[in-house]
Formats: C-alpha cells, structure tokens, sequence
C-alpha cells in the first residue's frame, strides 16, 4: 500500500447500498397524468417502502423480533411522534382552503382529540391511549416525559410540526393520510397478528391504540385521496404532492434509522424533551 493510498476498510462500497426511489412518476414530464394514473403512482411508492414494512426495524417489529427491552426503547421513542397527532390534525383544519375542507377535516380532529369531549361512552385522545399502550409494556408517565429522543425523532416530530403549521394543507395531507394513514390499517392489523403470536407477554387492554386505528385509518386515507385529488390536476401541483410524498417516506425511514441505530449503539446522545415539545420551550402554561 502506497502512502497516499485511502485505508482498507470492509465495509462494502457506496454504490453497493445506496440506490433510488424505485417509481415511474417523471418530474421532467410536462403533462398532467389523469388522476386515476397519478394516485395510483403514488400508492405504488407508498406501499413499496412504507418504513412499517420496508425498514429492516419495521420488520423486525413485525416480524416479533423484538426483546421487551427492545419493545420499550421504540415505544418511547414513538410517543413524541404519536403526541404531535392533535396538532398534525389542527394544522390541516387551520391550512384548509374552505369551510366545506374544514368540516370534512374535523372528524379525524374529533377522534385524535378524544371522542369523549362529546360523547360519554367516547374514547380518549388517541396520543392518550398510545400512553396506556406504553405503560402496557412497563413504561411509566414519568420515564416517558424523560425519556431522550434519538437525533432522527427530534427532526422527525419537528419537521411534522412545520409542515402541519406552515405548507398548504394539501402537503400535510399528502405526507400524513396518503403515506401513513393508507398503511395504518394494514399496518397494524399486521401488528395485531404479531401481539398475539409473539408479543403475547403485552396485556391485551394495552392494544386498543392499535386496535382502533387497524379501522379508522382506512377512511382516513380514502378522504385523503379525494382530498388530494382535488387539487392534483395540473403537473406543478402533481409534482409538489408527489415530492411531498417522498419527503414523507425519507421522514420516517430517517426516524427508524435513528431509532433502531440507538438500539444498537447505547452511548449515542438524545434530547430530553421539554415539557411542550416540539413548540418552542417558552412561553408554556404555569403547571
Ligand atoms: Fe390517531
């Protein structure tokens, strides 16, 4: 080895792991695609490499793969990200173009924010029930307010919270029911499969987080769809849902890395939320 020669190193090359996107949707093309084509190009990204089944983590929750150790470390990094779902929904109503957008938006407000606020017999906020799945697995109120975040769900859970607040509404809508939301049900009927045959050790009154949206999702994405289509017909708003919908996939695939890289690598830094995280730690109510 001569002496300016880079150091040998086993690990593969650059171009072994590093690919893109596979998709037909062409950024270049001038012309619209016809709605039915655009939406379906978009369902074919999503369901290629939605991080619930695409990221080697994902599939390994799938998969039961995961230690009790391992099922709580993820749980508490997905509670910052299921407690901005109040604001995600706000911030689509606040975005909205119309009234009639705003009161089709409102009913998926209603159930995020607990169905209880009108009816007795109603549920509790969903970001409530994904504490009661926490504590579940052994988690309390307290370790979850303390618990640091990897680098990649502080991004995450921040970004979300901008594009809720400041892009138009059909952006969040495209990033949030046409990604995630069309994959819940899916997702975690999956999962609910997995609770019963190798996560069995997890109380069964845990999992109505996962339980009641393996239903609701499934209309959140539809209304999604038509929500999107409506403003889908020219190529430059094409072009923006379809670049949100990617960005949306490299947001939760880039939490998963940092998740499951925590997993791995025990020493690494995180942030200790403050109390309302993500919004800016002053001013907050006096508790
Ligand atoms: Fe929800």
């Amino acid at each position: 080895m001569k002496a300016n020669d880079p150091p040998a190193t086993k690990r593969p090359p650059v171009s072994a792991w590093q690919s893109a996107f596979s998709t037909s949707y062409d950024f270049s093309r001038r012309e619209p695609y016809d709605p039915g084509t655009f939406l379906g190009l978009v369902r074919e990204i999503t369901e290629k490499y939605f991080y619930g089944f695409y990221h080697p983590l994902g599939r390994r929750l799938i998969a039961g793969d995961l230690s009790p150790e391992d099922l709580r470390f993820l749980a508490m990094q997905e509670h910052a990200y299921y407690a901005g779902t109040t604001w995600w929904n706000a911030g689509k109503l606040l975005r909205a173009n119309t009234l009639a957008e705003q009161r089709q938006l409102f009913a998926p407000l209603l159930d995020e924010l607990g169905t209880d606020l009108v009816d007795d017999g109603g549920l509790p906020a969903h970001s409530e029930l994904f504490v009661r799945y926490c504590e579940g697995l052994g988690v309390t109120r307290e370790e979850l307010d303390r618990a640091p975040l990897a680098p990649g769900v502080v991004l995450a859970v921040t970004e979300l919270r901008r594009i809720a607040t400041e892009r138009p509404a059909f952006e969040f809508i495209a990033a949030s029911n046409l990604v995630v939301e069309k994959m819940r049900a899916k997702h975690y009927a999956a999962l609910l499969e997995t609770f019963a045959t190798s996560y069995r050790w997890v109380p069964k009154s845990a999992l109505l987080f996962y339980e009641i949206h393996a239903r609701l999702d499934d209309g959140h994405g539809s209304l999604g769809e038509a929500f999107v289509a409506r403003y889908a017909h020219d190529k430059r708003d094409q072009d923006a849902i379809f670049s949100a919908v990617q960005r949306s996939l490299c947001l939760r695939l880039a939490m998963y890395d940092s998740i499951a890289s925590a997993m791995q690598s025990p020493g690494g830094v995180g942030l200790v939320p403050w109390p309302n995280f993500p919004g800016e730690p002053w001013p907050r109510p006096a508790s």
